[in-house]
């Protein structure tokens, strides 16, 4: 008798130790399971990331050369063009009197007119050209894929550069309003980081506000037709940047929308790989998570998110 009950004691000493083991078990899967979900955004969103990279930058060299040769040679057709104008202009003070067929030329082309206008199509050919220069300089700037590992940059070039990026999907459409962007720029020093991981955090954060003002827009066409109120400042689509000082050590950069805005519950997930509320195809769920990694675990940084749902989004870096 004794001896069955010292038996049936082994057996329960023995299963405690069974369910003890698979328990630990189970952890240690689950947090397997969780990290082998981090490296599997992580692959997934670099590659989306350093494809986007390798796109823009190639574009960026593709535009570069033809564009050096406009903006090279529009000066010197300004001049030329110029010169040869004058030439005529000195052979009508000296000839007053031309030939027919060259009095009937004149007229016919509006002489008068060219001279006034070339000038003037000259000039807009050479703020056109500028222009793509500093487009170019900017995809460049986003790129930086021959640049790895720490450098001191200036974020604001950075900010500016993904807004370039994203300048399609902020300026006014049929649908849709601009979307108006207020910059509140300290004077930064420069910072020390990892340039196009930077680059890809700024590139997730607002092309989420993009996302989160197109929601709203869509909210409201759905809920009242055209809303009465849509026209007033307040309710206008916005994206406000802010960068700040906050110690010899800190800066902060704050991006703030004033779009659909998220519940606590959605709040509390947003940094877990593949979360999304986005439909099948348009989100991922992997630009926050990513950011994530490379503010607070590749940077030592902060990465803080306030929402109110329908009122908007603060992203603090
Ligand atoms: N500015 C914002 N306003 C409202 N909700 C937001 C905002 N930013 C992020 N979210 C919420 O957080 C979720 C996760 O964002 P995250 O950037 O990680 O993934 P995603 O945008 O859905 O997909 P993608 O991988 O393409 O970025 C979003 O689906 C959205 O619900
Ligand atoms: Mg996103």
């Amino acid at each position: 008798m004794a001896i069955a009950i010292d038996d049936q004691a082994e057996l329960y000493n023995q299963s405690r130790e069974i369910a003890f083991q698979a328990k630990a078990q189970a952890l240690e899967l689950s947090l397997a399971l969780k990290k082998l979900q981090q490296a599997q955004a992580q692959l997934i969103q670099t590659e989306k990331m350093s494809s986007l990279g390798q796109l823009v930058a190639g574009i960026a060299h593709e535009i570069n050369n033809p564009i050096n040769f406009i903006s090279a040679n529009v000066p010197y057709a300004s001049q030329y063009t110029q010169d040869l104008l004058s030439l005529i202009q000195l052979y009508q003070q000296i000839y007053p009197q031309p030939p027919t067929v060259i009095q009937e030329q004149i007229e016919a082309i509006d002489f008068d007119f060219i001279i006034a206008d070339l000038p003037k199509i000259f000039n807009s050919m050479k703020v056109g050209a500028d222009r793509i220069c500093t487009i170019v300089s900017s995809l460049r700037n986003f790129s930086r894929l021959n640049e790895s590992g720490v450098k001191s940059v200036d974020l604001h070039e950075g900010i500016e550069s993904t807004l370039m990026i994203l300048q399609n999907q902020l300026k006014e459409k049929p649908e849709a309003k601009a979307i108006q962007i207020i910059k509140n720029y300290d004077c930064l020093p420069k910072v020390e980081c990892y340039v196009s991981h930077i680059n890809q955090v700024l590139m997730n954060i607002i092309s989420n506000a993009v996302d989160a003002l197109a929601e709203k827009r869509g909210r409201k066409l759905k809920s009242s037709g055209i809303n009465q109120n849509s026209d007033i400042q307040e309710n206008l689509p916005r994206i406000t940047i802010s960068t700040k000082v906050i110690s010899s050590e800190q800066v902060a950069v704050v991006i703030a929308d004033n779009g659909i805005g998220m519940t606590e519950q959605v709040r509390h997930k947003i940094f877990d790989p593949f979360f999304t509320t986005k439909s099948v195809g348009s989100g991922t769920g992997l630009g926050l998570s990513i950011s994530y990694q490379i503010i607070v675990e590749k940077h030592q940084g902060k990465l803080d998110c306030t929402s109110m749902p329908g009122q908007g989004t603060e992203f603090l870096i």
